[in-house]
């Protein structure tokens, strides 16, 4: 197996400047040109030039061609982060949601010249409810985070009509960090509830929780550590027996598509990541895009406007005296609801059910493949994705999962998802999604298992990872906090 160098260091584009040196030229005008003070008021112009850099056309693109080199993409390679879902993206999407009736559609348009666009948002809202189970959906949220904050503002606004005042919400030890942070933004007070030996939730632990200060379960199924939740219609026993709804974080929904509906499991409420299951380029803060999907008794709480159908005509509905008001500006990220509509058109439901057969086909392989060389602390089949452990080579050699992860990178790869699940000790959650070809995962198990031998035999290589990119060890903490992202010329 090859190490492969991420290329090497180059100079910033400011030092490339020669001064004069221009990008183009053109001739002259061949009419007046008025002076610039008289098009602009004079406190407004700069009394210097800016210090941009002065450079030739061929040195601006190769310079932006060579960093965009830097970026890791799954059009680059594999991405196997748990929890994201990083599946390939088919193109056809790009060219759809580049139609210049989509793409230069002003969102304030007036609905009569929006009718396209509403009738995709109408189709789309009613293939998710279907896939879902659900009764209704908006695709107003601009991620998975904001649809969660949505789905416990309805599950409030409906407690509130009713005249209950209840004050927590219950979410397993093993949520998305996001789950505990929604509720308790929602004003809601988190009741954690611990997992069993069998990664479930443990089910008398949440008997014991639950009474009526409780307004809802927010469950993720399956789950982070990629478990289907054994025991989920006793859970929705407990929980609709206390008179509380039920929340599913459906992140984790290319592993049950087509198979099982969160409606028929009794989910009063879900959320669906478009950008992770139907396909949108993300990570890395890039636009993100979520439906909500909700049974009937919680939609008079949908944010405003809704699209409703009239006839034949698509009309915006401002008008819903319970909704819990609007979410945002316009009506969700557009361009990544053609993406998602493009992709459940061209899959149709029997490809969507291949989407979790294969996902889930996939994360086993690779599991099987694996699980010799790290700990497995749940040891069971998964679903789309599954949390290994690098405790053994902590203990054996002092390697830690981020050593692990670092040196990922040297052969080539994106490292999965550490640390994350927090219940799991030096956790290594991989997800390989059903885009991955069997050459793609066998290439990196080889890649795992040769590390998990490094870890062994020569741990200071592991110790010291990453070898081979631009920069090694990088202070993630102060990078995150406190970034440096702008060059000063003095
Ligand atoms: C299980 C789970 N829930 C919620 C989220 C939050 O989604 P988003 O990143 O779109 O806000 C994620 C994101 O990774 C997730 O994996």
């Amino acid at each position: 197996m090859s190490l492969r160098s991420r290329g090497r260091d180059f100079p910033l584009i400011f030092e490339l400047s020669v001064p004069e040196r221009v990008g183009s030229s053109y001739p002259s005008p061949d009419v007046p040109l008025r002076p610039l003070d008289e098009l602009i008021p004079a406190r407004q112009l700069r009394e210097e030039a800016a210090a941009l850099p002065e450079v030739s056309e061929p040195d601006v693109v190769r310079h932006y061609t060579r960093l965009s080199h830097r970026n890791f993409s799954i059009d680059e390679g594999f991405y196997p982060l748990g929890s994201c879902t990083m599946k390939y993206n088919p193109k056809v999407h790009e060219d759809v949601a580049g139609l210049p009736g989509f793409a230069r559609l002003h969102p304030y348009a007036p609905v009569e010249h929006a009718q396209g666009a509403l009738q995709l948002i109408w189709e789309l809202e009613h293939l998710l409810a279907e896939i879902g189970g659900m009764d209704r959906v908006t695709v107003h949220p601009a991620a998975g985070a904001h649809g969660e904050l949505t789905g416990l503002l309805m599950i409030r606004a409906y407690f509130h009509a009713r005249g209950e005042a209840r004050t927590k919400v219950i979410v397993p030890d093993s949520a998305h960090g996001t789950n505990p942070a929604t509720a308790s933004m929602a004003g809601y007070q988190v009741v954690t509830v611990k997992s069993d030996a069998r990664g479930n939730l443990d089910v008398d632990a949440l008997r014991a929780v639950m009474d009526r200060s409780v307004a809802a379960i927010m469950l993720t199924n399956p789950n982070t550590l990629g478990l289907f939740e054994e025991r989920i219609q006793d859970v929705e026993r407990i929980i609709h027996g206390g008179g509380g709804q039920m929340y599913l974080d459906g992140a984790n929904l290319n592993a049950v598509l087509g198979v099982a509906r969160a409606g028929d499991q009794g989910f009063d409420v879900m959320h669906m990541n478009l950008h992770k299951t139907f396909t949108t380029p993300h990570g890395g803060g890039g636009p993100g895009a979520c439906a909500v999907g909700v049974k009937a008794h919680l939609a008079p709480f949908l944010p405003v406007p809704t699209v409703e159908r009239v006839g034949e005509r698509f009309v915006l509905d401002y008008d819903r005296r319970q909704s819990i008001g609007k979410l945002r500006a316009f009506y969700g990220n557009f361009g990544n609801l053609v993406r998602a509509y493009a992709y459940i058109r061209t899959m149709g439901a029997d490809g969507l059910r291949q989407v979790a057969e294969s996902a889930v086909l996939n994360a086993n392989y690779l599991l099987a493949l694996l699980r010799g060389a790290f700990d497995l602390p749940y040891d069971r089949i998964c679903k789309h994705e599954f949390v290994l452990s690098g405790l053994r080579q902590k203990q054996q050699s002092g390697v830690t999962t981020k050593d692990m992860a670092k040196r990922l990178l040297d052969y080539g790869f994106h490292a999965p998802t550490i640390y994350f699940p927090l219940i799991v000790e030096e956790a290594i959650m991989i997800e390989p999604t059903e885009t991955e070809s069997k050459r793609t995962m066998d290439e990196f198990a080889d890649a795992m298992l040769a590390i998990a031998r490094e870890a062994q035999d020569r741990s200071e290589v592991v110790k010291t990872a990453p070898h081979t990119t631009p920069v090694q060890r990088l202070d993630e903490v102060r990078a995150a906090r406190h970034p440096d992202l702008r060059w000063s010329p003095r």
